[in-house]
């Protein structure tokens, strides 16, 4: 784009006329990752966008990425971000696929949602998909054990999961207010079905509401019957299905006994997709933004090892001199798919845009969508 063309748009108050190319591939176009003019075209296209395009940006985000996000948090205040928002006409989603898909479902029909890359999705909410989960309620149904079962959906699923929670009175709920959420779902029922990280079930269900370890059993999508027996069916108080976080289930045991023994004092602050057994022995444990919080309200000198995504816990790091932040595994942890979004892809969609091409346009069907609004906003009605 022509800094005249720019320029032209910012006095004529960006008068687009809109081409979609829902899913365009952005190959060839893509700034270079090194370009020295990046941040400047970054800055150009955001005032040329100016009050018509919001961005948001999940707290798992690059550096380069964050700094131009009008609004950061986990999944949970980015979702109440979006809703809130009725009036920026685009949404510039700097997060992953369901994300994107959820800001969707919660935005007016006049609002358009933007990936800026498509190959940004999660691998834990591939683990369940509609068919298998479809197939585990039937058997459930057979049991007689549905009518009486609610299902929670972790916000990391598609819009396809939520809509069948919204269908069969359960609601989603994100790592900030599972429990919330499940004590919600013991109210109407007797069990609940949740999906698809069995790490936060079974930390939620166990820490956080007194059930044991034997009141939950593991839904296998890939084994008949789940791999369970009715009886393990019929009794279980929590059916987590088998799913989890390829990035946090890196975290083990080990890990927090060598950073106790080498940093005495240290406290260890974990996210609850991290395996029950690395969970139980923290110190604190909370969503995204909680960590945050907890490092921000901690005293200075404090020492701390995090067991999350790099891209936070490095910029906790650097935030925070004046407090010992270490990351809780040796080795390199960055979630890959959260990483596909970088400033050369969040400028080509804002220049995209800026020229009047809306590329990457995430939209859920109006059936499915209507259901996942069911399901998502008993989440944000949960007191
Ligand atoms: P938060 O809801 O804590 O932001 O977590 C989202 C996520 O994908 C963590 O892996
Ligand atoms: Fe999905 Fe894990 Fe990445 Fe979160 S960190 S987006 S759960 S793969």
């Amino acid at each position: 784009m022509s800094s005249s063309r720019l320029s032209e748009l910012l006095l004529l108050g960006q008068g687009l006329d809109l081409k979609s190319e829902r899913g365009v591939s952005c190959d060839g176009a893509l700034p270079e990752a090194s370009g020295p003019d990046l941040i400047a075209r970054a800055v150009a296209a955001r005032a040329a966008l100016g009050s018509r395009a919001m961005i948001l940006g999940h707290h798992y985000q690059r550096d380069e990425v964050i700094q131009f996000a009008d609004i950061t948090g986990d999944s949970f205040k980015l979702a109440q971000a979006a809703e809130a928002n009725t009036s920026a006409e685009f949404i510039f989603f700097c997060g992953v696929h369901f994300m994107a898909e959820s800001a969707d479902i919660l935005t007016n029909s006049k609002q358009k949602v933007i990936l800026p890359d498509l190959a940004a999705g999660c691998s834990m909410a591939d683990m369940a998909t509609a068919k298998q989960v479809d197939d585990c309620w039937q058997i459930l149904e057979k049991l007689g054990v549905a009518a009486t079962t609610i299902p929670i959906t972790y916000m990391n699923s598609s819009a396809a999961i939520k809509a069948f929670t919204g269908k069969n009175e359960g609601a989603v709920c994100t790592s900030s207010n599972a429990t919330r959420a499940m004590k919600w779902a013991f109210d109407k029922g007797e069990k609940i079905l949740f999906l698809p990280d069995q790490h936060l079930g079974r930390n939620t269900a166990v820490l956080n509401l007194g059930l044991t370890l034997e009141d939950c059993v593991t839904w296998n999508p890939w084994k008949t019957n789940g791999g369970l027996s009715d009886t393990e069916i019929k009794s279980a108080k929590v059916i987590l299905w088998r799913g989890h976080c390829s990035v946090h289930g890196r975290f083990n045991v080990e890990n927090v006994e060598a950073i106790r023994a080498k940093v005495p004092g240290i406290q260890i602050l974990v996210h609850p997709e991290c395996q029950h057994e690395v969970v139980s022995i923290a110190d604190v444990v909370g969503s995204t933004e909680m960590i945050i919080k907890t490092i921000e309200n901690s005293p200075i000198g404090s020492k701390w090892a995090i067991g999350t995504e790099l891209n936070l816990v490095q910029r906790l790091a650097n935030r925070f001199t004046d407090r010992e932040v270490h990351f809780l595994d040796k080795t390199v942890c960055y979630c890959s798919t959260m990483n596909r979004i970088d400033l050369p892809h969040l400028v080509w969609a804002m220049e995209s845009l800026v020229d009047g091409r809306l590329v990457n346009q995430i939209t859920v069907e109006n059936e499915t969508a209507k259901y996942a609004r069911v399901a998502l906003e008993r989440m944000l009605a949960l007191p």
